[in-house]
Formats: C-alpha cells, sequence, structure tokens
C-alpha cells in the first residue's frame, strides 16, 4: 500500500481533521466533483440528469459510525422518506445504507430494526436496498443481518470487497440465497493477513470472483452483480467473459461512483450496458471522500489546485 493512501486513510479516521478541513472552501470546491451537493433535492436532480443519460442511480446519505441512536432512527426517517420522494418523482434510483449509520454500533437489534424498516419500504415502493460493507470487524455481522434481511424478502443486496481474502469463502456461503452482489474492490485500510495490500492481487479476486459468480446456477433463479469498478482493464476483461460465455444482460449492471470515469459510463450506455451510478450527498463527506482520495493519490493535485481556484 503506497504511503500517500496510508496517510490518507488515516486521514479519514481523525475528528479534528474533519471538523477543521470541510470549513475550508477550497477543500469543498474539490469534493463538489464527486458529490453534486449536499441535499437529497441536489442528489435527486443529478439522479434526474444521469436518468436522461441512460443511467441509472444508487443514492446515499453520508454517514457512518453514529454515536447515538436517535441519530440513527433520523437516518432511517430520512430515507424513508427519499423513497417517497423517488416514487412520487418517478425516479430509477435504489438507495444504499451502511450499517453503522442505522445504529450497528450502538444496537444491534435496533440496526436491524432500522435495516427491515427501510427494507419493507423499498418493497412497498417498489424499489431496492443495497448495504454498504464497511471495515473487516463489521464483515460477520454485516453478512449475518444481510442473510437474516435475504430470506425475508429479495429486495436487498449487499456489497462484497474483493480484496478480503475471506471473500472467495463468504461467496461460496451467499451463492444459494442467489443474492444481489455488488462486488467492489474496498475503500478501507486493511491488515496484509485480511486484505491483499498489491492491486495486481485484488484486480485478480475481483475478476475471479466475478466470472465464478457468473457462471453459477443460481443466476437462473435472480442472482445479480453489481461490477462496481472504475477499472477499465478489469472491466474489458469482463465484458470479453461475458460476451464467450454469453451471459444474459439481467444478470448484471455495471456500477461506479458519480463524477469518476464518467467518459467510460456513458461509452458503456452508448454499448447497450446497464450502468448504476452512486451518488452521494450529505454534510457528513469527510471520511468518505478521503477515502476517494486515497483511492487515486492524483485527486489530492486536483484538490491543491481549487486552492488556487
Ligand atoms: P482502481 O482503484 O483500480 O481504479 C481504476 C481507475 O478508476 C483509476 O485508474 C482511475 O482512472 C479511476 N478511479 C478510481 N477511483 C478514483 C477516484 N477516487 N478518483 C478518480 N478516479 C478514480 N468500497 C467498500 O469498501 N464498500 C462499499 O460498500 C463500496 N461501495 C461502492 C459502490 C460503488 C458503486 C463503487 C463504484 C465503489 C464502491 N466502493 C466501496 C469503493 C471501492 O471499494 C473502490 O475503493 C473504488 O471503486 C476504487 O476502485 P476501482 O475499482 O474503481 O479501481
Amino acid at each position: 500500500m503506497s504511503i500517500m493512501r496510508n496517510v490518507l486513510l488515516a486521514g479519514s479516521q481523525n475528528a479534528w481533521l474533519r471538523d477543521h478541513a470541510v470549513r475550508y472552501p477550497f477543500v469543498r470546491r474539490s469534493v463538489s466533483r464527486f458529490m453534486p451537493g449536499e441535499k437529497l433535492e441536489d442528489a435527486l436532480r443529478a439522479t434526474a440528469e444521469q436518468q436522461r443519460q441512460g443511467i441509472s442511480t444508487i443514492l446515499t446519505h453520508l454517514g457512518e459510525n453514529l454515536t447515538k441512536m436517535e441519530e440513527a432512527e433520523e437516518v432511517t426517517r430520512h430515507y424513508l422518506g427519499a423513497f417517497d420522494l423517488i416514487a412520487a418523482q418517478k425516479l430509477d434510483a435504489q438507495i444504499s445504507v451502511k450499517l453503522t449509520q442505522l445504529g450497528l454500533d450502538l444496537d444491534k437489534e435496533k440496526s436491524f430494526e432500522n435495516l427491515m424498516t427501510l427494507i419493507r419500504k423499498a418493497e412497498s415502493t417498489g424499489n431496492f436496498l443495497w448495504i454498504d460493507m464497511e471495515y473487516s470487524h463489521y464483515v460477520d455481522v454485516t453478512l449475518e443481518q444481510f442473510r437474516r434481511a435475504r430470506e425475508k424478502t429479495d429486495k436487498v443486496g449487499i456489497a462484497i470487497q474483493a480484496y478480503l481474502r475471506r471473500t472467495p469463502k463468504d461467496m461460496e456461503a451467499l451463492m444459494p440465497l442467489a443474492p444481489a452482489i455488488r462486488l467492489v474492490k474496498g475503500a478501507y485500510a486493511e491488515k496484509e493477513d485480511v486484505a491483499f495490500p498489491k492491486k495486481s492481487d485484488v484486480d485478480e479476486a475481483f475478476y475471479q470472483i466475478a466470472t465464478k459468480f457468473l457462471a453459477h446456477e443460481s443466476i437462473q433463479r435472480g442472482a445479480l452483480l453489481h461490477i462496481a469498478t472504475h477499472d477499465p482493464i478489469l472491466i474489458g476483461r469482463l465484458r470479453e467473459y461475458i460476451t464467450k460465455q454469453q451471459v444474459a444482460g439481467s444478470a448484471y449492471e455495471f456500477a461506479m461512483l458519480y463524477g469518476i470515469q464518467t467518459g467510460l459510463q456513458q461509452r458503456l450506455v452508448a454499448e447497450k450496458q446497464r450502468v448504476r451510478v452512486l451518488v452521494s450527498y450529505g454534510e457528513f463527506w469527510f471520511p468518505w471522500y478521503m477515502r476517494r482520495l486515497a483511492e487515486r493519490p492524483a485527486n489530492v493535485w486536483f484538490v491543491l489546485k481549487n486552492l488556487a481556484g
């Protein structure tokens, strides 16, 4: 892992930096490249614009590791309202949540109740809920809550991180559920015995997990893979596999983040591929933004350029 990536990921956890950095206009200017605004209305406007371009959306209200259960209730109410607005405005937008945003650190059962409240709302509004994956110490409990929810309804999917050494085993255990999986590389600082430190190993793990998933018989039973990466080489390799193996278009979607590889997003749409872009919004963007910088340290120069602009 590069020194810059380590520094940025450590910074994402720093409370002093979080409280101070967000006040600087040049930081706020540079974050606007990755999010259309802090308010839900900004995100809904971006959703409508993406829809015009043939791109579907996933919305996420930024926030993680809450310290009071009332905040988790507030987040839950916020998302209930968001599901209503999406339905009223006939938008093609799903929602993605972090379990720590629903109170996981404070009360496991209560966070599961909040999760189920949102999934029931997704069901009643003809929508779908995704669960993000966070640090590796949350993987067991996140999988457990996903499994409990998935046994009740298929309107829920989960993010799985290819950089974790444990992931092939987790995937094997999930496949009988014919799950909806968002496969990502993984965005957190993890120890070498937990996650592959080398990018080439992560890329290969991603390819192996994705192809195994797409070849699995549970695809016939409705399993869905979100190929959530901006990596053009990996996307190219997977598209070759999909064409060669004649994988059904209903078995996968490409998923990316707002403001990243927009040219590639549009090219995929032009080539009749399904593309879903995750739009983040909210005031608590600091740790999330630091993870985006860590993914591509060249982004730090972009931040510095905004010092002048
Ligand atoms: P990689 O990092 O190899 O980048 C490939 C290329 O994409 C780069 O060369 C560059 O051109 C471009 N690129 C990538 N990141 C960029 C950035 N920040 N700025 C500018 N260009 C960039 N992680 C997690 O741990 N839990 C989760 O729940 C999620 N959820 C999630 C949803 C969706 C829809 C996506 C796309 C990603 C996530 N992630 C995530 C983040 C994921 O784990 C990973 O950190 C990022 O996607 C970056 O890795 P890539 O796969 O894009 O490849």
